[in-house]
């Protein structure tokens, strides 16, 4: 199976894998949980059969939405957040709990570690590094927390954050910097950059021989913005400095390579843009840092340097193992679709949102930037005399539209949303500003 799937991921292969759906040859491939003729709530199967293969026809992402169990009258708008699994990923979390309610031996648990395995495998696979630099973890907060009390900076050190990093990212920062004695430097980006350049010249000016790391988030949940994050690392590496990415908002919406990024350590959620299932994150160490790192928890299962980041800082004692159960699975959908064509697609849906909204909410003003350059999956507006938290009570009470009011009316649409879902929120949001 995962020969076939590997075999998949190209465009013409993309057409081949739908039309061998089409004639049901191979069927289980791709959306197991669809021909084993599992459950088809929330999904249309003939519009699924019938769908076309390319990415730019809005029937394939009308195809993609049916994949999903979230019901007509609601749209998920807020993936910067949490996204709706597909729901043949749901059915395998389900059927797994399910399984192990009843035989909670260590014979038939001896599956997770397997499974454990592969999902290292896979998702390493996929950011472009070896699964020994891959660690499962439960969240971005707690690979972010791994970091911050795992990472020694001696007193009168410095580490470089940005002002808009998660408060994973920043107060836990200075909260260990109150313990060490090391110092914390806050920047601040140009409100209006005109280049992905001024952002790294920014971080360039805050740099002094005693800057260690600079910690990061690729994507800000606050405003959208975007940093240039090969850029900056390659800044950073030219004068010694680690580099700390937090892609919570990158993972599973960018097409990324960590090599090519050149970070030095990565944390993100599987629940957000990888659409994966709850509760699990991924941390990243590049292979030369393992033996800085101090382990957070220590269990049983704990290996000693030489091991890799899995082994070393995420050995939680019992946890729940299902939770990594569906990873494989998980990355297998993107992979299916293709991880440039989910970039583009998302990319693509904010690039009409904002042009929706500038052409029918004159008033609203923009937190996020407007270049495509310098945001990516998340647009934030805010609409005058009204407040954030008012617009998205009734944008979800009135219309069933998730969103959040996070640094503004923060929309942030995903794979399983439409063109038509983006009218429609932006119909709404016209309504509510009158
Ligand atoms: C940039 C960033 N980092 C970390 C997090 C924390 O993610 P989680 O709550 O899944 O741990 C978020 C959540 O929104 C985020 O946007």
């Amino acid at each position: 199976m995962d020969k076939q799937m590997a075999d998949l991921t190209g465009d013409s292969k993309r057409r081949k894998f739908l039309k061998q759906l089409l004639s049901g040859s191979i069927a289980t491939l791709a959306m197991p949980a669809l021909a084993a003729g599992a459950s088809l709530e929330g999904k249309d199967k003939n519009a699924l059969l019938t769908a076309p293969a390319d990415v730019a026809d809005e029937r394939y992402w009308e195809m993609v939405k049916k994949q999903f169990t979230v019901p007509s009258n609601l749209i998920m708008f807020n993936a910067a957040n949490l996204c709706p699994s597909p729901y043949f990923i749901n059915d395998l979390v389900e059927s797994t709990m399910k399984g192990l309610g009843k035989d909670v031996s260590f014979q038939y648990r001896s599956q997770f570690a397997a499974k454990r395995a592969k999902s290292l495998e896979k998702t390493a696979q996929f950011m472009g590094v070896t699964k020994e630099e891959i660690g499962i973890v439960r969240n971005a907060s707690e690979g972010n927390s791994i970091m911050v009390q795992g990472f020694d900076l001696k007193p009168g050190e410095e580490i470089i954050l940005w002002d808009q990093n998660h408060p994973s990212n920043s107060i836990a920062w200075e909260q260990k910097a109150k313990r060490s004695g090391f110092i914390v430097k806050k920047i601040p980006m140009p409100a209006s950059p005109k280049s992905a350049d001024e952002l790294v010249a920014a971080f360039a000016k805050a740099i002094t021989p005693k800057t260690r790391m600079i910690s990061f988030s690729h994507i800000s949940n606050t405003s959208g913005m975007t940093l240039p994050a090969k850029e900056i690392c390659k800044l950073a590496k030219s004068k010694n400095i680690l580099t700390m990415v937090d892609g919570a908002q990158s993972l599973g919406m960018m097409d990324l390579n960590l090599t090519d990024v050149g970070c030095d350590f990565y944390t993100a959620s599987t629940h957000k843009w990888l659409m994966g299932p709850l509760e699990n994150g991924i941390l990243y160490v590049k292979k030369e840092h393992l033996e800085k790192l101090w382990p957070n928890v220590i269990s049983a299962g704990w290996k000693e340097m030489g091991s890799t980041v899995d082994e070393k800082l995420c050995v939680l004692g019992q946890r729940n193992e299902t939770s990594p159960f569906a990873l494989p699975e998980t990355i297998d959908f993107h992979l299916t679709m293709g991880k440039k064509n989910i970039e583009d697609r998302v990319r693509k849906l904010n690039a009409r949102l904002k042009e929706q909204i500038q052409a029918k909410i004159p008033q609203a003003v923009f937190v996020s930037p407007l270049s495509s350059e310098m945001t990516a999956g998340i647009t934030i507006i805010n609409l005058p005399g009204k407040t954030p938290l008012e617009i998205n009570q009734k944008l979800y009470d009135t219309y069933g539209i998730a969103c959040a009011p996070s640094g503004g009316v923060r929309m942030s649409p995903h794979i399983y949303n439409t063109m038509a879902d983006v009218d429609k929120v932006v119909e709404a949001l016209t309504t509510l500003s009158a």
